[in-house]
Parts: structure tokens; C-alpha cells; sequence
């Protein structure tokens, strides 16, 4: 019962997603938070004060006065009693408002009046959330220490394809355990992530690469810090940042990324390799930079450990592990193949043959195998959404196999 007693306020705009709303009191009463609900005059097109008002256990606001049992609503103690204030969905509008300081209805004047953190998760059209007026007041929102939580990706009531989603209740709950608690799923759970690609030199100002952008690899490494757990990522070279809260190896080689990878392995319990190792790399690495002379010119490579492989043999029955597959055909037979050859709890497929999937992009498209040969086929996301999906099935196992630490 990680929300005992946390004073939560909710207040709900006029959009399409209210009705999501509904779900996520039920889990913060389930949860023993204090849900009290405001709606915005509008929301009340979306869904009934009744429906939220019995889910929450508590009557719904919606103006100052209540003319039928001659109540007022103070605003300010509302805020002050808070020890949250969430709004979900948070319109375009209403973001402006808060933005600049509107103050039209008991919602605006409990949000100006509130000195608890303020959380928002908009909810509107694509264009309507890439307006640049819409990105400001989301900035400025944030200047002043409101959290938001990012609308998703996917399809939204107009019917257009993009980010704009309200976030998953689930998503949300999320957000609120961690604000208020350590109770996440993954807390005391330690993670080893690889990402991006390794660099094999060939003298001193050659190597030879790949494309990974290590985008996958990151989004998992951050997914998994919010969900409670204490990541270390290898990383080969990228251009991308993390949060502080990861740590983050930083490597070269595949050689490097073996021994990162081994010393961070035995106390993980969960280990997701991403990365894109080199197979081979140069047999010798030339002192001086080699000159040009001949037509034709040959390097010898020598085979590289597979981590993944390596690490395979030394599992503990108490550990998840999981490997990526980027196949251009015979997808699934390759992919079950390195699951059975590498001892991997989860294969997660990329198809080279999705458009959208695979290397440099910032969306996947994935199938999760597991031990069992079960396929979990998923849209295609962006990497952050992917991210959340493998997490959530690593989480499940790794209740399973390993329910105690
Ligand atoms: N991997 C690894 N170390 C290597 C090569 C691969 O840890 N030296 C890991 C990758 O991080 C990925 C998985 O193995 O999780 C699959 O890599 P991939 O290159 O697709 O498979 P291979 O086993 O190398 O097979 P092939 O190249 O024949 O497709």
C-alpha cells in the first residue's frame, strides 16, 4: 500500500481521455491513496462527476460555490491539503492557462493556490502538441518545477497517428509511486545494459564500426532506472547523454566491453545486451598510421568473444537475460536459434525487413521470444515505448525467477 494517506488531487480537463481517469483512481484508491477530484466545466462533457466521485470515494468539485447544499469550495485549502496535485488530462488550454497564470475556474485557482508538486500529463491533437505555443507553456510549466509526463505515441481520437496519448494509468501510477516512494517494481533489482556500437582500431586514427546508434539500448537503461532499478550501462561510443543516475561505462572495443561487461555481470539480476559488438576485429593493431601503397590492401580480423554468449554460460537460474536479434531473413528461426545457442531468458527480434525497425531510427518495432519459443509481436513504437514494453516482460520474470532480492 505504497500511497497510505498521500492527499492526491486530481484535476481533470475536458478531453477525450478523461475517461482514463476512471482507471486510475481505482489504483490510487486500491494503492489507500485520498483521491479528491476537480473537473474543469468542460470535463464534465467527458465523463460524469458521479462515475469519479463513487470511484474516489470522495464528491467531486467543479466550482466554488455548491448551490444545493450551500458549501464553498476554498480553493486554497484544497491546495494546501495536497500532497500532490496531478493534472490528467491536461488540455491545451488549461496548459495555458497554468502557463500564465488564468484563473477561471476552481482547477486554475487550486493549481496557483497549491505549494505541492504539481505533476501534468497533456492529452491533444499532434499539431495541437507540436505548436510551438504548446511547447513553450509546457517549458515554462517546467521552469516553475511542474513534472510532466509525456503524452504517448499512437492513435489518437482525430484519427491522426502521433505523440499526444495521455499516458497509461498504469504510466501515471508509476510516476506517483516514485514520486512519493522507493515501492517500484524494480527497487533493489540490479541491471547490466550494453548499448551502441564498439569501435575496432586499425591503427592509430582507423576503425572499423557500425551504424548502432545505441538509441535502444539507453531508452531500456532509463526505463529500468525508473522502474527502481540500479543500472549500469556499457556504453560503446555515442552521441547520447544519461541521466545522472546511471552508471555509465564508457568503451571501445568489444574486448573493453567483455570486461565491463564481466565485472558488472554475477551481481546483476537483470542483463539486457543491446549492443551492436563487433563480430571480428583487426588480429593486429598498427603503432603508426599505415600508408598507402598497394592496389590492394588486406586486413586480418580474428573473432571477437560473443558477450552475449559468454555471459549465457555463467547464468544463474536467478537472472534474466536478454539478447537482441537483427535478422534480414529467416527472422524467426535465426532468432530462436542464438536464444537456445546463448542460454537467454527473452530474444527480442528486430526484422530489417520493418520499415522504421533496426539501427539509427528513433522507432523499433519488436518481437520478444522466450524460453519457451511464446512470441510477443508489438507495434511499431518509438524506443522509449519500446523500452517500456520489454521492461514491463523483464519485470514479470524477474519477479518470478527471483522474487526475494
Ligand atoms: N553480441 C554480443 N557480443 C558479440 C556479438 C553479439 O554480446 N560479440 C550480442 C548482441 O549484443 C545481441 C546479440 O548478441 O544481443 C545478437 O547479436 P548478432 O550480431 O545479431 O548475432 P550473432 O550471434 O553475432 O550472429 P550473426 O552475426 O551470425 O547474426
Amino acid at each position: 500500500m505504497s500511497l497510505k494517506d498521500k492527499n492526491i488531487v486530481i484535476g481533470v480537463c475536458g478531453s477525450i481521455a478523461a475517461y482514463k481517469i476512471a482507471t486510475l483512481i481505482r489504483l490510487l484508491v486500491k494503492e489507500q491513496a485520498n483521491v479528491q477530484v476537480i473537473m474543469t466545466p468542460d470535463a464534465q462533457h467527458f465523463i460524469t462527476p458521479l462515475t469519479l466521485a463513487t470511484l474516489s470515494k470522495n464528491p467531486v468539485h467543479s466550482t466554488y460555490f455548491d448551490e444545493q447544499s450551500g458549501t464553498w469550495h476554498n480553493h486554497v485549502d484544497i491546495g494546501l491539503n495536497a500532497d500532490l496535485l496531478l493534472i490528467a488530462p491536461a488540455t491545451a488550454n488549461t496548459i495555458s492557462k497554468m502557463a500564465n497564470g488564468g484563473c477561471d475556474n476552481l482547477l486554475l485557482a487550486t493549481y496557483l493556490s497549491a505549494r505541492c508538486t504539481v505533476m501534468f500529463a497533456p492529452a491533444m491533437d499532434l499539431d495541437m502538441w507540436l505548436h510551438p505555443a504548446t511547447q513553450r507553456n509546457v517549458s515554462l510549466l517546467q521552469t516553475y518545477g511542474n513534472v510532466l509526463i509525456e503524452p504517448e505515441n499512437g492513435e489518437l481520437a482525430s484519427g491522426l497517428i502521433g505523440q499526444g496519448r495521455l499516458a497509461e494509468p498504469e504510466e501515471i501510477l508509476l510516476r506517483i509511486q516514485q514520486f512519493f516512494t522507493d515501492d517500484l517494481p524494480l527497487k533493489g533489482k540490479k541491471a547490466l545494459v550494453s548499448a551502441g556500437p564498439t569501435y575496432e582500431a586499425i591503427d592509430p586514427v582507423r576503425y572499423i564500426g557500425n551504424h548502432s546508434s545505441g538509441k535502444m539500448g539507453y531508452a531500456i537503461a532509463e526505463r529500468l532506472v525508473t522502474l527502481g532499478a540500479d543500472v549500469t550501462l556499457v556504453s560503446g561510443p555515442t552521441a547520447l547523454q544519461v541521466s545522472k543516475n546511471i552508471n555509465r561505462i564508457d568503451v571501445q572495443s568489444a574486448k573493453d566491453m567483455l570486461d565491463a561487461c564481466e565485472q558488472y555481470f554475477d551481481n546483476a539480476d537483470i542483463v539486457v545486451m543491446s549492443a551492436a559488438v563487433a563480430d571480428y576485429t583487426p588480429t593486429t593493431v598498427a603503432d603508426q598510421k599505415i600508408k598507402k601503397k598497394e592496389d590492394h590492401f588486406q586486413i586480418e580480423l580474428t573473432k571477437t568473444v560473443d558477450i552475449l554468449a559468454h555471459l549465457g554460460q555463467k547464468k544463474a537460474a536467478t537472472q534474466s537475460l536478454v539478447g537482441f536479434a537483427l535478422e534480414t531473413n529467416n527472422e524467426l528461426e535465426n532468432a530462436l536459434g542464438k536464444l537456445k545457442r546463448k542460454n537467454l531468458d527473452f530474444i527480442v527480434l528486430n526484422s530489417m525487413q520493418d520499415k522504421g525497425a533496426g539501427f539509427a531510427h528513433d522507432t523499433n518495432k519488436i518481437t520478444i521470444i522466450n524460453r519457451d519459443g511464446n512470441k510477443n509481436e508489438f507495434a511499431l513504437k518509438s524506443k522509449t515505448e519500446v523500452a517500456k514494453d520489454l521492461c514491463q516482460v523483464i519485470t514479470k520474470h524477474q519477479h518470478t525467477v527471483n522474487p526475494s532480492s
